[in-house]
């Protein structure tokens, strides 16, 4: 049985998960319609994404004989005026999360939890390279997004972007 706070928290972070899934399909509704399909088939990707997280973190709980309680997903609340505004918003959320991930896992090292901090290692490397996407995406986009060209070229790139599910994921 896992302690209460751990349980509440990945219990909260299974939402959090979710939400994210929810905000990166809201990407790509915004660049569906701005005509940029590489752009938005790359974020259905990374929504497929967090949905997987959760859903780790899910059976995680289940498997520790906790019962998952599910709150209200939030509604996605960002505007944008270009296309550089959900790369940037993108960066930022991956920094909250791995702020919220960095939570539990300080909490499950207070209480000398191993068992969840080596459930978590898997998270820390993924928040990592989540991380590293966001700004690469960032720096190529400040290169090469400002020209019609450059654009075109990038979209495909990100409409090359493949969905595996993780074989590997986190130890349970
Ligand atoms: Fe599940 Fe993008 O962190």
């Amino acid at each position: 049985m896992l302690n209460k706070d751990i349980a509440k928290l990945i219990n909260e972070q299974v939402n959090k998960e979710l939400y994210s899934a929810y905000l990166y399909l809201d990407f790509a509704n915004y660049y569906a319609d701005e005509g940029l399909d590489g752009f938005a088939h790359w974020y259905e990707i990374q929504a497929q994404e967090e949905r997987d997280h959760a859903m780790m973190m899910r059976r995680y709980l289940i498997d520790n004989g906790i019962r998952v309680t599910f709150d209200k997903i939030e509604k996605p609340d960002k505007t944008f005026n270009s296309a550089a505004d959900p790369l940037n918003a993108g960066y930022e959320h991956e920094q909250y999360v791995t702020s919220l991930i960095n939570n539990i896992y300080a909490r499950a090292f207070e209480i000398k939890d191993f068992k969840t901090m080596q459930f978590l290692d898997w998270f820390i490397k993924e928040q990592g390279e989540e991380e590293k996407n966001a700004e690469d995406q960032i720096k190529k986009f400040k290169m090469f997004g400002h020209d019609a060209k450059g654009l075109y070229a990038l979209n495909q790139e990100l409409a090359a972007r493949v969905y595996t599910p993780s074989t590997t994921g986190p130890a349970m």
